[in-house]
């Protein structure tokens, strides 16, 4: 639901960019405050490692999960800037192949610095790149099995890429993607089964607002 009318809006935003005739540069750059809105999708990468159990190693497999998702951020200069990205927590459901599944809740805040070449510019496509650090929090852990299950909360690297496709002095559209190294060590039943390494790629698209 949320996925099409953000899709809607997207295509309505892209039009109006693409039919505007103004040659008018928009403020971008220093001093702006701005928040990006829109659907995230985190897509674990494909081995999320073993766990041990009884002696006997199991492939692990993390599924994606889609939610709303917001950031914050401040731009010093017209080509640096800061920005956090917050969401509501992602339930994924994952997989002990052979032996169970469950799920398992998270929140990733994540803090990059950021670099926007085209910066204080009059380019109306304004990309960036971004590195920081991820803090990973889970929590509702759950095994189909029964068995108490926790997974540590985990602190990583981060990277980010993005793009602004301005529409006005306030308003743009925005498409980004992290990267964020999340390696979670698990614990079953109070044992230590090992390391689960999500390290998900989390693509998001909406829109920006700077003020
Ligand atoms: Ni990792």
């Amino acid at each position: 639901m949320r996925k099409n009318a953000l899709s809607s809006l997207l295509v309505a935003g892209i039009a109006a960019a693409a039919f505007t005739t103004s040659t008018q540069a928009f403020a971008y750059g220093a001093g702006d405050f701005f928040t990006r809105v829109g659907v995230a999708k985190v897509e674990p990468k494909s081995d999320n490692s073993d766990l041990t159990l009884g002696g006997v190693d199991y492939d692990v497999k993390v599924d994606d999960d889609s939610a709303f998702a917001f950031t914050l951020g401040y731009r010093f200069t017209d080509k640096l800037g800061v920005e956090l990205l917050a969401a509501e927590p992602f339930d994924h459901d994952f997989q002990v192949e052979g032996v169970t599944g469950g799920s398992v809740d998270h929140l990733p805040p994540t803090l990059t610095v950021q670099y926007y070449p085209l910066g204080g510019t009059d380019a109306r496509v304004q990309p960036y790149a971004g590195i920081g650090v991820n803090y990973t929090m889970f929590s509702d852990e759950e095994l189909e099995a029964g068995l108490p299950v926790e997974f540590d909360d985990s602190w990583g690297a981060a990277g980010q890429v993005g793009v602004d496709l301005l529409i006005d002095d306030n308003w743009a559209l925005n498409a980004a993607a992290w990267y964020l190294d999340i390696d979670t060590d698990v614990t079953v039943n109070g044992d230590d089964v090992g390391e689960v390494e999500i390290d998900p790629v989390v693509v998001m698209a909406g829109v920006s607002y700077r003020f």
